[in-house]
């Protein structure tokens, strides 16, 4: 897809050539701004009463007179943001996707300011809205015609245009990535393959990928992490991924995510109701190779190591059982209560692994919990910090990258509950906040560096008809670690 910026004043728009005109309407009214052949079009259409000026209302129009373009579509948003011309845009996409548009022309007027923000969200928003799951279905819907998409702004918007549809470029390929790999089924997304997705990015974008395997696991202590991979008779796999874009010497940001490939439960068994949906228990994981990828074609001035614990959790005679206690990388030792409390004991051995490199902040991606879905259902992530600044920055760049994420509490009240009798502490607390007694387990192993948690268990997937992969939080960490570089 190419994407481009258009120098146009909005009184062009109707001689435009282009197989499609999408035009972004903020306001209450038909914007003054409007050149005659457009706004008679969208005044009548508004006195008929099929449109109206409220959020994401699309007006379709073929062939329309006085106008270049031979399919031209209206859309209202409530202001002048990015989110808004974000949501805007991805509903005038679902008026366009089916027809045969290959190039698109797309405008704003009553609020003509376009921002790289704007820009950023043109590139998701249209990437969002073409890419089609093909792997395991070929027969699949063939993907929208559409092959490039301009922008029209002013001649002073340029740069900060031009900017924006690069970030956003890479940040879609991100997100592209990390949909499909958490998408694939999983017997296809294994262990094995993220580290060979992982391989191929290192090669593509020219950064040092280690994969480690069984053996290697058992070498470096990560009795953990080991524990959960046991009974699963498909190797787990430990992916380091380094980005050197500063100097050797400057602390890296370290991206740790959870990919457990499918989650079972283990010998604490979940139920069969939508256990299919536990492949996607490698969103974490996924999120950090797209962030990668995203970070390798924007080429930052910062250090980032990407690391990814991945194995499936799965019951046999070889599998970890409920009170079994085991010692981490970290030297603490763990009784494990629950073997469906996996994510916490692949994460807390890489969490380890990561004093290593001195970071100079550790954020972990997981699909950690049933209860962050229940405490904030599928719109924001969660987001856990004790460390002040790493949080302000985290929701900083949640706002930017329009993915939304909530702080939660980590007050040391709620490790109360993970005392054992038998082990240092126990992998589960009670029902009770269990995200946060998640996070809390996860902060025993994270004293050496600032350190953030993400759980994203209720946005990394949809389920139901739209089921599949989000490729959250790609923006908000590529935004995140933008942001590091200064
Ligand atoms: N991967 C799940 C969390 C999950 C469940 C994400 C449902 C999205 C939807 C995780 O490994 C898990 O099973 N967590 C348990 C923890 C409990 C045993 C303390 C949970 O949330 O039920
Ligand atoms: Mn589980
Ligand atoms: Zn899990």
């Amino acid at each position: 897809m190419d994407f481009q910026y258009q120098a146009t004043p909005a009184q062009g728009l109707a001689s435009l050539p282009a197989d499609a005109l999408l035009v972004v309407v903020s306001g209450k009214a038909v914007p003054a701004a409007l050149e005659k052949p457009l706004a008679s079009l969208l005044a009548d259409a508004v006195a008929q009463g099929d449109f109206e000026f409220k959020a994401n209302r699309v007006l379709y129009v073929h062939r329309p007179a006085g106008v270049k373009s031979a399919r031209l579509a209206f859309v209202a948003a409530p202001d002048g943001s990015a989110k808004a011309f974000k949501s805007a845009v991805a509903a005038g996409l679902g008026a366009l996707k089916a027809l045969g548009v290959a190039y698109l022309a797309v405008a704003r007027v009553g609020d003509e300011a376009v921002g790289d923000a704007h820009a950023e969200a043109l590139v998701t928003a249209v990437s969002d809205a073409v890419y089609v799951y093909r792997h395991t279905k070929p027969s699949a819907p063939a993907a929208p015609r559409l092959a490039g998409v301009a922008l029209i702004a002013g001649r002073k918007e340029g740069t900060a245009v031009m900017r924006g549809l690069k970030r956003g470029q890479a940040l879609a390929a991100g997100v592209a990535l990390a949909r499909e790999c958490a998408n694939r089924p999983g017997n296809h997304a294994t262990p094995s393959h993220l580290a060979s997705e992982a391989k191929k990015l290192g090669k593509q974008f020219g950064f040092e990928v280690d994969v480690h395997d069984r053996k290697d696991i058992d070498k470096l202590g990560m009795g953990s992490f080991l524990a959960v991979a046991q009974g699963s008779d498909e190797p787990p796999r430990f992916i380091v991924m380094r980005y050197q874009g500063a100097a050797k010497t400057k602390a890296p940001v370290v991206l740790v995510g959870k990919g457990i490939t499918f989650d079972s439960g283990g010998i604490s068994l979940k139920p069969g109701a939508e256990m299919d949906e536990m492949k996607f228990d490698m969103g974490g994981a996924a999120s950090v190779l797209g962030t990668m990828r995203a970070i390798g074609e924007l080429k930052p001035k910062v250090n980032v190591i990407g690391l990814i614990a991945a194995c499936e959790n799965m019951p046999s005679g070889r599998a970890v059982k409920p009170g079994d206690v085991v010692k981490s990388l970290s030297g603490q030792t763990i009784e494990i209560l629950n073997t469906d409390a996996e994510g916490r004991l692949i994460l807390c051995d890489a969490l380890t692994y990561a004093e290593r490199f001195e970071p100079a902040a550790v954020v972990d991606i997981a699909t950690l919990t049933g209860a962050c879905v229940v405490a904030l259902g599928h719109h924001h992530s969660g987001l856990f910090s004790a460390d002040e600044k790493l949080a302000t920055d985290l929701l900083a760049a949640s706002r930017d990258a329009l993915d939304p994420a909530w702080r939660m509490p980590l007050d040391e009240e709620y490790d109360e509950g993970l005392k054992s009798n038998f082990a240092d502490m126990a992998n589960i607390a009670g029902r009770a906040g269990g995200a946060i007694t998640a996070a809390m387990f996860l902060k025993r192993f994270t004293a050496k560096f600032p350190w953030a948690h993400l759980d994203i268990a209720g946005t990394a997937w949809k389920s139901g008809a739209a089921k599949g992969a989000t490729g959250r939080p790609v923006p908000l960490l590529t935004h995140f670690v933008l942001s590091r570089a200064g």
